[in-house]
């Protein structure tokens, strides 16, 4: 199947850092469809030789198993090509139709990498040059949108110049290996199903832990904070693969219907649940690595009274039949002391202890951990007697034990890369890892009332050191319902 990939900000950091090194790998892998040709777009003036070698100096970055020989590289490169242009000049869009026209593909890919403040005016501008056919798909990157009413605007013009099926809201969590498996565990396997509600399972922490900072994106960074970048996307689409009742199939729109179900379904905020279950901060300077690091008001790019939040911590409940009084916690930021993302799924201790455990005094029951990065896999929290049994008037103690199920070793080199996997999909038409419009409009419904409700505290977030797990505000928001974050328990 021939295609054509037109990256709109083809010399932009999400080009050559994601979108590039991808394209490699899915090559590399063959799983690249033959016939296909990538075209780099972008104001700078430059051939497709000098787009070429760009791109070839760029990989130098990318680690050493994922680089291109010379050879792998000249094989690639024959893909791709660069077209200059204006993105607000109807002209240089006549100009990419030409270009579409000498060769035309089956699939043509419109890819807006670019600042979302381009997206409307790039798809208006797609429909004005007739490059809207059915053929085409366009691939739309987050953030979409700044609130509620910014993301309604963007999906109203793009959908009045294309269906909703040609339309790819890309969330990159929903291509991680381990979000699959997180698929696969729940509507592959019968064994956790049952287990799998409020009579069983008393709370979930969704944890998405980065050690690095804003890097160079401080500007772009002072403007959306935590809660625009990680939450409203990546981990409310983890919570509803948590939570979701099982699809009829596999089918987009099935997995979509049922995500959406549980967006609508999340407790609506409150003057008291705004201030006691959403915990903001923001990093000051610290140590990562044993290396010091500058606070967030001092990185580049940022303002130094800024009051934009790099760390969210919030509790909330799914209210529904399956999973009423459960509490839900997310906590996401920069600079935390490692990086770690994984859910745990803490089930209820045994109902009459007839062992002696520290655990079940003091009320923790197994616990399912599921790691997406920078681990992949499982871990199931047991009890057992060990061989040293401590015996207390008689009672034998139980001590901790676990499985561990290590996807990485176990699926090795055949494992496919969130990115890689995305595209692939978008080529062949598959939906199902993309978000639709009313499941992002659901979102951010959800998250403006913390948005506003921030904006009238003039108190602004809390700071914690870098290096650290957040402020401390979070570990006592949970402490009130009796629970602990994993590092803490
Ligand atoms: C992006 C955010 O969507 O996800 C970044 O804009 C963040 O701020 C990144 O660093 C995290 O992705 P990953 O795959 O490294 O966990």
């Amino acid at each position: 199947m021939s295609f054509d990939l037109i990256l709109f900000g083809g010399t932009g950091d999400l080009v050559w850092r994601k979108i590039m090194p991808a394209l490699f790998q899915a090559f590399r892998h063959g799983s690249l469809p033959p016939g296909g040709r990538i075209v780099g777009v972008a104001r700078d003036d430059l051939s497709g030789d000098q787009y070429r070698a760009l791109i070839k100096t760029r990989f130098d970055q990318v680690e050493l198993a994922k680089r291109p020989s010379e050879e792998e590289f000249s094989r690639f490169a024959a893909l791709l090509d660069y077209l200059r242009m204006d993105l607000s000049n109807p002209e240089d869009y006549a100009q990419l139709a030409t270009r579409l026209q000498q060769r035309p593909a089956e699939v043509v890919v419109m890819y807006v990498a670019t600042a979302p403040s381009l997206f409307t005016t790039v798809c208006e501008q797609i429909a004005a040059a007739g490059l809207n056919g059915p053929q085409t798909r366009v691939v739309l990157e987050k953030p979409l949108g700044h609130d509620l009413a910014s993301n309604r605007t963007i999906n109203k013009t793009v959908r009045s110049v294309l269906q909703e099926d040609q339309i790819f809201r890309i969330d990159h969590y929903l291509g991680k290996p381990s979000v699959q498996n997180l698929f696969a565990l729940r509507f592959g396997n019968s064994l956790f199903e049952p287990l799998w509600r409020r009579e069983t399972i008393a709370n979930i922490q969704i944890t998405i832990a980065e050690d690095l900072g804003v890097e160079k994106r401080g500007a772009f960074y002072d403007s959306t904070g935590a809660l625009r970048d990680m939450v409203q996307n990546h981990a409310l689409q983890l919570l509803c693969a948590i939570g979701m009742e099982p699809p009829i199939n596999s089918h987009a729109d099935a997995i979509r219907d049922e995500k959406l179900k549980v967006l609508r379904s999340l407790k609506a905020w409150t003057p008291e649940t705004l201030s006691q279950h959403v915990v903001r901060g923001q990093y000051a300077a610290g140590n990562i690595d044993g290396e010091a690091v500058p606070g967030y008001r001092d990185e580049k790019g940022v303002d130094p009274d800024s009051t934009t939040e790099t760390f969210v911590a919030l509790r909330t409940e799914i209210a529904n039949w399956r999973w009423a009084g459960v509490p839900f916690y997310i906590r996401t930021g920069k600079r935390l002391a490692g990086r770690d993302a994984h859910i745990e799924v803490n089930f209820r201790p045994a109902p009459h202890a007839i062992f002696k455990s520290p655990l079940v005094e003091s009320n923790v029951g197994n616990r399912l951990v599921i790691n997406l990065q920078p681990k992949d896999g499982l871990e199931l929290h047991l009890l057992a007697q060990g061989s040293h049994q401590r015996h207390d008037r008689g009672t034998p103690t139980l001590v901790p034990v676990q499985l561990d199920l290590d996807f990485d070793k176990r699926f090795g080199v055949e494992r496919v890369g969130a990115y890689e996997r995305l595209l692939l999909d978008v080529i062949a038409g598959r939906l199902n890892l993309f978000v639709r419009s009313d499941e992002q409009e659901e979102a951010w419904r959800w998250v403006e009332p913390i948005l506003d409700s921030w904006s009238s505290q003039p108190a602004g977030p809390r700071p914690y050191a870098a290096g650290t797990w957040g402020p401390s505000a979070a570990s006592a928001m949970i402490a009130r319902d009796g629970y602990c974050w994993s590092e803490e328990c």
